[in-house]
């Protein structure tokens, strides 16, 4: 088939259940390969970490002309990007140090135990629903100081808003209206509640942005609603997909799971192997500033550059029998939170609540079957990951 048309390949929902085969067509076609709506797909490992880490890629979507307010520091470049970046971490503690994630454990044990205590034998259970889903929202909810309670609220704006930062084929350079009015909405819905907390903070992330005494490290209000809608939504749709991927791929490897319930000293090198097997973030944009040369192929200033991590994740050039689900796997360098200046630094969050939740559902996992196989999946190609995942326990 025509390489020109991977992409549409790629984003069609038909595809959602396993794109694997297409990701090996793509580094076979590659390493740069020309779709036919004008933009480019990149699949190969090293070239997606060497553009990850090159200045003269710009994550911002202003490069490609698009007419459209200033995006969160997650698409922007830097300077600006790293300003940003550095405000919005010093809540979640110094540099280089867990800190605030290190004394939410208790906690995430806590709703992890609360949450499986329904789960009995003889049941049948939604591990998105009833499991995956609520735990890293009521997580992030406690962290930025959002009440638990508002939650149908902001899960429709982050459905729109996750719906338009797809990746898709003839993507227009027309702003997305439902996403940016869902992006609107969140950010005043945050905003405010930062300001009920000016002057009288509590333990919480919108506390510490609201009563930042230092003006130079102060978050103007624009800054403060963009930053904690970027925070909420990736606290919220990406873990999900961490924990149902994983549930999903140790009932399809047997043998895999009963080593796990085994050998529990292994779940961290197994979480690190599922966000390279199964990642909940297939592709990220870049747009070259100017004309560059891509491995002899010119890409133009302007161009929309995907790159698929989870293709680079399953290179055989990079991991030795890449289709393999290997919890033991060692140099596991894998791509699954990004690498280079925007690289995710919720990643120690995440790993502790997918240790706290896999390690919890482990030993009930042992006879459980999956109901449907593929289930069913979101819409989404970029953060893919299963709609429901139900289970017979
Ligand atoms: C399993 C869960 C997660 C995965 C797989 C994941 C994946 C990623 C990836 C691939 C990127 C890089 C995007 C790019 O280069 O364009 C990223 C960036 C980011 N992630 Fe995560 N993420 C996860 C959880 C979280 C959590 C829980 C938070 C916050 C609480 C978070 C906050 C961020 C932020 C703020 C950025 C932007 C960083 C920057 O632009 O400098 N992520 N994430």
């Amino acid at each position: 088939m025509d390489s020109a048309t991977l992409l549409a390949r790629i984003t069609d929902y038909a595809s959602r259940p396993n794109p694997y085969p297409l990701y090996a067509e793509l580094r076979e076609a590659g390493p740069v390969v020309p779709q036919a709506d004008g933009s480019y797909l990149i699949g190969t490992y090293h070239h997606i970490a060497a553009l990850l880490h090159d200045p003269r890629m710009s994550a911002d979507p202003r490069t490609r002309g698009e007419a459209t307010h200033k995006p969160p520091f997650l698409r922007l470049d830097d300077p600006e990007h790293h300003r940003l970046r550095t405000l919005a971490m010093r809540p979640f503690g110094p540099p280089h140090s867990p800190g605030r994630v290190d004394g939410m454990r208790g906690e995430i044990d806590r709703i992890t135990r609360e949450l499986l205590e329904p789960f009995e034998a003889g049941r049948q259970i939604d591990i998105v629903d009833d499991f995956a889903y609520p735990l890293p929202v009521t997580v992030i909810c406690r962290l930025l100081g959002v009440p638990h309670e508002d939650e149908p609220l902001f899960r429709a704006w982050s459905d729109a808003i996750v719906a338009a930062a797809d990746v898709r084929p003839d993507d227009s350079t027309e702003p997305d209206k439902a996403g940016d009015q869902a992006r609107m909405e969140m950010g005043g819905y945050l905003l405010n509640l930062a300001e009920q907390r000016r002057g009288k903070p509590g333990d919480d992330m919108l506390s510490a942005f609201a009563n930042e005494p230092d003006p130079a490290l102060r978050l103007t209000d624009e800054e403060l609603a963009e930053t904690a809608v970027l925070l909420l939504i990736a606290g919220h749709e990406t873990t999900v997909n961490l924990i149902t991927n994983g549930a999903l791929t140790l009932l399809r490897h047997p043998e895999q799971l009963d080593r796990l319930r085994r050998e529990p000293e292994l779940l961290p090198r197994a979480v690190e192997e599922l966000l390279r097997y199964e990642p909940p973030v297939h592709m990220r944009e870049r747009i070259p500033h100017a004309d560059i040369d891509i491995a002899g192929t010119l890409v133009p200033a302007g161009a929309s550059v995907v790159l698929v991590l989870a293709s680079g994740n399953r290179d055989p050039m990079r991991f030795r029998d890449p289709d393999r689900f290997d919890p033991a796997r060692p140099d596991n360098q894998h791509l699954g939170f990004g690498s280079g200046i925007h690289a995710c630094y919720g990643g120690p969050l995440a790993r502790v609540e997918a240790y706290a939740a896999l390690g919890a559902l482990l030993p009930r996992l042992g006879s459980a079957r999956l109901v449907e196989d593929p289930p069913p999946y979101r819409q989404n190609a970029m953060l893919r990951g299963p709609r429901h995942l139900p289970i017979h326990l």
